[in-house]
């Protein structure tokens, strides 16, 4: 998924203009789905990073048009087994219209239970990071990877504003807004049955150490990953299923 941009706005989603549009690396904007591991998975071994379901090439199944929305359905179905010991399958359900919203369904198809971490990697799309406020994360535990190990838990005091490299994950059922003064706009972001929102902007020196990130671009962008992942990973049984999702709101700020 590339791009929202509801009537009369401007694009919510944020796509890197040196991202590589091929099946070889993760598309590096848009919302790129993070599955079966998040990272390097709960062992902190597992490649590729975040999974392989960005890198696979899913089905569309449906694809409906009423007055509010278009709703598109996808589906990926026992690919990689060579990575993942268990039958599977996948639905990614996404709607634009006035709001955004997208559900990953993962089944368990199998005879054996699973368990997998999923994150639905959100680039969204800012005026300037370091003017941004992130709110309804006060009060959260998060673990702090900027370091590259996960250090914590701390606990968030307040807004969430940008100064530096940030890429924690907020143990956190909370609706969380992008309060975006220079776009004089808010977004907010709904999950549902999702235990973990991941925050992260990469700041100067990793941007310039991405080949498919621009320099600068890391000033316009922000993720808020909603995810399930590390001690809230799900366990399914055969034959059950699991929903995850979000939908996003723009709001003019007044
Ligand atoms: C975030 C992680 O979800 O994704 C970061 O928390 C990571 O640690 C970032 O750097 C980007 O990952 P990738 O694999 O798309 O470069």
């Amino acid at each position: 998924m590339v791009d929202w941009t509801p009537a009369g706005a401007e694009p919510v989603l944020w796509m890197s203009e040196h991202s590589r549009l091929d099946t070889t690396v993760a598309i590096r904007g848009g919302i790129p789905i993070c599955w079966p591991w998040f990272g390097a998975g709960l062992r902190g071994v597992a490649s590729p990073l975040h999974g392989f379901a960005r890198l696979s090439e899913w089905r569309m199944v449906r694809n409906v048009a009423d007055d509010d929305a278009v709703t598109v359905t996808y589906l990926l179905v026992d690919a990689h087994q060579d990575k993942f010991d268990y039958p599977y399958r996948l639905t990614y359900e996404v709607s634009f219209g006035r709001k955004f919203s997208a559900v990953l369904t993962v089944r368990n198809t199998g005879i054996h239970r699973f368990t997998f971490e999923e994150a639905l990697h959100t680039y969204l799309r800012v005026g300037d990071i370091r003017k941004i406020s992130v709110v309804g994360l006060d009060g959260a535990s998060y673990l702090d990877k900027a370091s590259g190990h996960e250090i914590g838990p701390h606990q968030q005091v307040g807004d969430l504003t940008f100064v530096e490299e940030t890429d924690r994950i907020y143990q956190t059922t909370a609706d969380i807004d992008v309060v975006d003064p220079s776009m004089g706009r808010r977004i907010t972001v709904y999950r549902t049955d999702s235990r973990d929102a991941v925050v992260w902007n990469p700041w100067v020196d990793k941007a310039r150490a991405m080949s498919d990130f621009g320099d600068d671009e890391w000033q316009t962008m922000l993720c808020v990953e909603t995810g399930n992942v590390g001690q809230h990973a799900i366990t399914l049984a055969p034959g059950k299923e699991h929903s995850m999702g979000f939908t996003l709101r723009l709001s003019e700020l007044s």
